[in-house]
């Protein structure tokens, strides 16, 4: 079974917002970020003409290019996408421009103040502003200040501040970082970014529960009798073990990805659809979530870091052998864990989030398990019905699929599962656009919805902190399991469910 669309004439009509002239400045410029996912999606963007024609972009670095040479090297990035729309790079391309910056110098951000000057008199930018944090984390705070004491963040209307990801590295430096900015900027200036939040499918989460009325009815402990969140990736750390580290699963995926499926999955209606009362909603759920046991945390936590595996043709190998990473290491790049949220809600009812790297898998998924009927009138194939299933397929095959059981044909009653899927591609035929293109659109638009607010942020740290202290302090008492890589992680995992007797879902 599929979902078609009731009204295929509505589709077409995006309701786009109108992005003013401005410039948007990339501090970081020679990282892979820029080219990676910044600057193709703001082609992406050019080319759906959602920019306007009065705007620029100002990559900042500390190297020396020119703005030809920053040309270049994003033209080779893009390589592949310019072959098939060569004019339009031609003039997007127009709009890039290159100052070399140390924001640690404050001449430099002199500099920095009279070019974008000279920017706003050649393409009428206007003195709006967009700043883009994609420097090492440890410059987030400085970075927010040498901009603030350069007077560039002093018009709230005009200027705006975007920061990429992990704001903090506990509760603790979350705190203090976001004094700091908090400091050099009002919060409404402030885009704390999540590109998890940029997908699709994890804003189809609010529209499924908020614009349907079927669902919010059973959408509580009364129905609900377990969540498991995923997040499976098939790679390993690639080429990012000087970051990779010192951050591991559960700061790089849990605290900020799952956290955010995890809030938009259990929030309360907000009051209306405004950026505030979505993010009070977020915040207040966040603040009510709690790890299974706090005081215990090793029984409701399982860390695993992948062993070498993979097949006779495609042998690959373990973490500890990886470019840049300590033989030694006790990094996890597998986590799972047990969480409850105490509301009215949610009470009682287990929430289990995983993630990994080198899993047999690239998948994402929220699914909602819901109560068993109360009594079996029909032989089920397979001995019990299976309970229903509601299945958020966040990536890849984005869409919604839905557990039940039905009659098996044949001349007894016996039943059977079976699954009815919705998927994006299918239903809309097109692409959804990376999550950077909408979180990029939204920052230049001011609007900060799909953005983590600080008091998010802080939550989000403080509901791990008793794990990351246990880490820190006694981390035998958190060991990580070796898995082979390309399986669904240590088998430990599957004793955190086990004794609820539930599984993992293997997708
Ligand atoms: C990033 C993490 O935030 O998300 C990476 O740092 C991870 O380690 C990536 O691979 C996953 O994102 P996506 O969009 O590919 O699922």
């Amino acid at each position: 079974m599929t979902a078609t669309l009731t009204n295929p004439l509505r589709v077409g009509l995006r309701q786009e917002r109108v992005i003013s002239p401005q410039c948007l400045v990339i501090f970081g410029a020679s990282g892979d970020l820029t080219h990676r996912k910044l600057v193709p999606a703001l082609f992406e963007l050019f080319r759906q003409r959602r920019l306007p024609s009065e705007f620029a972009i100002l990559g900042c670095a500390r190297r020396p290019w020119s703005d030809d040479e920053f040309r270049a090297k994003m033209a080779a990035a893009l390589a592949p996408v310019i072959r098939d729309h060569p004019t339009a790079w031609e003039q997007f391309a127009s709009g890039l421009f290159y100052e070399p910056v140390d924001l640690q110098q404050s001449e430099h951000l002199v500099r920095l103040a009279h070019r974008l000057e000279a920017i706003d008199r050649l393409r009428a930018t206007r003195a709006n502003r967009t700043f883009y944090l994609s420097v090492s984390p440890d410059f987030y705070g400085s970075g927010c200040r040498a901009l603030a004491d350069a007077g560039l963040l002093s018009d709230p209307k005009r200027s705006r501040v975007v920061i990429e990801k992990p704001f903090g590295r506990d509760y603790g430096s979350a705190e203090q970082l976001n004094r700091i900015v908090q400091a050099c900027a009002q919060e409404n200036q402030v885009f704390r970014i999540d590109h998890y939040l940029g997908k699709e499918t994890v804003q189809n989460i609010l529209v499924l529960r908020f614009a349907n009325t079927i669902f919010e009815p059973i959408w509580n402990r009364n129905f609900i009798s377990s969540v498991q969140i995923t997040a499976a990736e098939t790679v390993g750390v690639e080429e990012r073990a000087g970051y990779y580290e010192s951050s591991g699963a559960l700061r790089d995926m849990v605290q900020n990805h799952l956290t955010q499926m995890l809030a938009l999955t259990t929030m309360e209606a907000p009051g209306r659809f405004d950026p505030e009362a979505i993010r009070n909603e977020k915040a207040k759920v966040l603040q009510a979530a709690r790890l299974a046991n706090e005081d215990e945390p090793w029984k409701c936590c399982v860390r695993g870091q992948y062993a070498a595996g993979g097949s006779a043709n495609d042998p690959l190998r373990g973490y500890r052998e990886e470019p840049g990473v300590n033989p030694n290491s006790t990094t996890e790049t597998y986590v799972a864990m047990k969480l409850f949220i105490d509301n009215w809600r949610w009470q009682g009812v287990p929430f289990y989030l995983r993630t990994g790297k080198r899993l047999p898998k690239r998948l994402s998924e929220v699914v909602l398990t819901f109560r068993e009927a109360p009594v079996h009138l029909f032989d089920a194939a397979g001995g019990s019905p299976t309970a229903n299933q509601l299945i958020l397929r966040i990536q890849p095959d984005e869409g919604a699929g839905f557990v039940f059981e039905v009659k098996a044909p044949g001349s007894g009653m016996r039943s059977r599962p079976v699954d009815m899927h919705f998927s994006y591609d299918e239903s809309f035929g097109e692409p959804s656009d990376e999550g950077y293109v909408r979180l990029l659109a939204d920052a230049m638009l001011g609007d900060p919805t799909l953005y983590t607010r600080a008091d998010e942020v802080e939550a989000a740290w403080r509901l791990y902190t008793p794990l990351l202290e246990l880490i820190e302090d006694s981390p035998w008492q958190l060991p990580v399991h070796p898995y082979e890589a390309s399986t669904w992680g240590p088998g430990a995992s599957d004793s955190l469910l086990a004794s609820d007797d539930l599984m993992w879902r293997r997708p």
